[in-house]
């Protein structure tokens, strides 16, 4: 089974990219096969409608559609902005959603978030499940928010937080299973 995993930010020091790097990891542990992707390969400007119908889809757009294609399942790790979804995840959103059919159609979905704040960035997970639902993907009940995210890594790069660190495991041992089960089908 592959799965795609990207973090919704551009930042090199990105906490969710870190958490991203974690959950990647966990998933190769379990036998799926993991494509682990940087934001920045799927560069691309801000939706345009003029732009859109003079050069049709940015290479960007196309390059992450390819991905989630070729996947069975997502995990998206993103900042919370604003108490909502980072522009620039939103903007990929809008463009991917000019694609038909929509890439994302069955998919099976996990997001995650990571924030230095104490609520973890879990406030952009509720604002990017309406924005990602209509593209119809399978949205796992779970998700993921590591709070206080400046300070939850060991050298190592793994969540210090055996708890919660154990807690991430049973959520991706179920998103692993549904994705299993959903391609036998
Ligand atoms: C424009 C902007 C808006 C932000 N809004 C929030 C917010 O609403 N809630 C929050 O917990 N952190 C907020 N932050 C802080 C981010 O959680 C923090 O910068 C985090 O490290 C960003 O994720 P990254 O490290 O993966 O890039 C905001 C940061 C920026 C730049």
């Amino acid at each position: 089974m592959r799965i795609l995993v990207f973090a919704g930010s551009l930042r090199k020091e990105s906490v969710n990219k870190k958490l991203a790097t974690v959950i990647a990891g966990k998933l190769d542990v379990l036998g799926a096969d993991v494509d682990f992707a940087d934001f920045r390969e799927f560069e691309m400007p801000l939706y345009d409608g003029d732009l859109e119908a003079s050069d049709g889809l940015p290479a960007g757009t196309q390059e992450l559609a390819d991905r989630i294609t070729a996947a069975d399942a997502i995990v998206i790790v993103s900042p919370e902005y604003n108490h909502g979804v980072p522009g620039p995840l939103k903007n990929a959103i809008d463009w991917l959603s000019r694609i038909r059919p929509y890439p994302t159609i069955g998919k099976i979905c996990f997001l995650a978030s990571a924030a230095p704040s104490v609520v973890g960035g879990a406030r952009g997970i509720i604002a990017l499940r309406p924005a990602l639902s209509f593209m119809g993907p399978w949205l796992s009940g779970d998700s993921f928010s590591l709070a206080q995210a400046n300070q939850a890594f060991n050298d190592e790069g793994s969540i210090a937080n055996e708890d919660l660190d154990k807690m991430l495991d049973g959520m991706l041992d179920r998103f692993v299973k549904v994705t299993g089960s959903a391609q036998t089908t």
